[in-house]
Parts: C-alpha cells; structure tokens; sequence
C-alpha cells in the first residue's frame, strides 16, 4: 500500500477530464495536479518548446512526493515523453493505453485519431498501434478548433457541430470503426462526435483508458492506497486560479470547491 499521492499533469485545465475518471475508478487516491495555464496551449508549439514545458511540469509535480505520473496531456505525451529522461517514478502518457484499447475493440482494423494538431503530426499513434498491430489501419485528423470550441462554452452547440462535421468528414469515408479521442478536451464533445460518426463508432477516451491503466499499474505494483486513503485532491497552476476555478467544474463534470494554488515555475 502507498498512500503518497497520484501526480496529473496538463498543459492547462483539460486535464481534469483525466482526474475526473481517476476519481472514479480510485476514489481512496489522493491527487497533486498541476495545470500550466500560463504556458497553455501546447497544442500548436514546436516540440523543443513542448519538451521543455513538460520537464518543468514534471519537475513541480516530483516536489510532491507523488508516487506516478499521468500526463493527461495528449500533446505533451505525443510530442515530449519520448524524450524525456527517468525521472525516478513511472511517467505514464495517454497514447499508449488509449491504443490499446482501440485495438481491442475494432472490428474492421480502421482506427481514427484525433488531437491537437501538434499531436497528429507526431504521428506517434499510429506508430504505437504499427507496433502492437502492424496489419491496423490509423487515419488522423488536426482538430485545433476543438479546444477553444469547449473553453468557451460552445461544445453543445451548433458551432461544434459545423466545426465537427468539417473536421470528422475524412475519417467517416474512411470507414473508421474506432475513434480516439486523443486530447484532454474532446470528451466535452463526445456527444456532437458521436452523433456524427454515428452509432457504429466507438469513440475511445485517452484520459479514462489511462486512468484504467494507472489503476492496474498501481495495483499490479502493490502502490494503490489503502482503505484509509481520503481521495484528497490538491490544485496548482502557474497563471491566475479564478479561470480555473471556474471552469474547472466542467471538466470534472460535477460543481465541487476547487482550492486552486498558484505555482511558481
Ligand atoms: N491539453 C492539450 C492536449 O490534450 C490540449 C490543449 C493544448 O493545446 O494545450 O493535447
């Protein structure tokens, strides 16, 4: 049993839809996370740039004696973990379990990525199902109007919808079965996804497959909290806390009081 806490961090506050399924599937964890809302989005940066944030970012999060690390980025797992060091504690990214389970779950072996336009152009998902699957097919798709869709309150929206249909219509003649949700953002808009792919598409989530693969890790490595774990969640970010406040309770899909501190980095 290890009671230290889960380390999550984001290029802002998408990665509370990470936390938000952490929760669920470990309620006795506690969770440091770490938000670079003054450095976000990452989503449109070089990859030097992308690095370096994710370093620092990792750096605030080892101050915390946390036990394991979740990039619930999509484009800091991409773009940075593949260079980035040991840092003495298990770094796990989005990329790898979301994979995975698309895998399993296709049937037609046609899989759809989607992310940041960074993300995509790392082409490191397709890379990882060619390794595990090399006969899958991966078609991806840039969808960099999607963030700000969801951080100004349009996800439910028409706007979304145009935006989407613009965006999904080359992988729908694809003929994709399975799609990856390859950002923290995207789960707000799972709805307008799903409805225009339609019913025969699975749309995967890369925050709650990694927080399923954290589960498993941790308990496969005797590191799960034990009963008396409080599930306490502590907050930083690097800009201005009242955004995050605000609308941090949309990600997390539930209204709670969010102490959010402000980290110097
Ligand atoms: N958190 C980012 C991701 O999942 C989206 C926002 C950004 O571009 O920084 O890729």
């Amino acid at each position: 049993m290890d009671n230290r806490p889960i380390g999550v961090f984001d290029s802002g506050l998408g990665g509370l839809t990470c936390v938000k399924q952490l929760m669920s599937v470990m309620p006795n964890e506690d969770i440091v996370y770490f938000g670079d809302t003054a450095r976000v989005p990452y989503g449109n940066r070089s990859r030097e740039t992308i690095v370096r944030y994710t370093r620092d970012d990792i750096s605030f999060l080892l101050e915390h004696d946390i036990k394991i690390i979740i990039a619930a980025c999509g484009t800091a797992s991409s773009v940075a973990l593949p260079y980035i060091d040991d840092v003495g504690v298990k770094v796990i990214g989005v990329l790898e379990p979301a994979c995975r389970a698309a895998l399993k779950r296709t049937r037609n072996g046609r899989i759809g990525v989607i992310g940041t336009a960074s993300t995509i152009k790392s082409d490191k998902y397709a890379q990882i199902i060619a390794s595990i699957e090399p006969s899958a097919k991966v078609f991806s798709a840039a969808c960099p109007m999607f963030v700000p869709v969801v951080e100004n309150g349009y996800a439910d929206t028409e706007v979304a919808r145009i935006v989407a249909r613009d965006y999904l219509a080359g992988l729908k003649n694809e003929g994709v079965d399975t799609l990856i949700l390859g950002c923290t953002h995207y789960p707000l808009l799972e709805g307008v996804i799903g409805d225009i792919m339609g019913d025969g598409v699975e749309l995967i989530s890369s925050g709650r497959e990694a927080a399923e693969y954290c589960r498993s890790f941790l308990d496969g490595h005797g590191l799960l909290a034990g009963r008396d774990g409080k599930g306490n969640s502590e907050f930083y970010v690097s800009d201005d806390p009242e955004s995050f406040t605000q609308l941090g309770g949309l990600f997390l899909g539930r209204e709670i009081e969010l102490s959010v501190n402000r980290a110097m980095i």
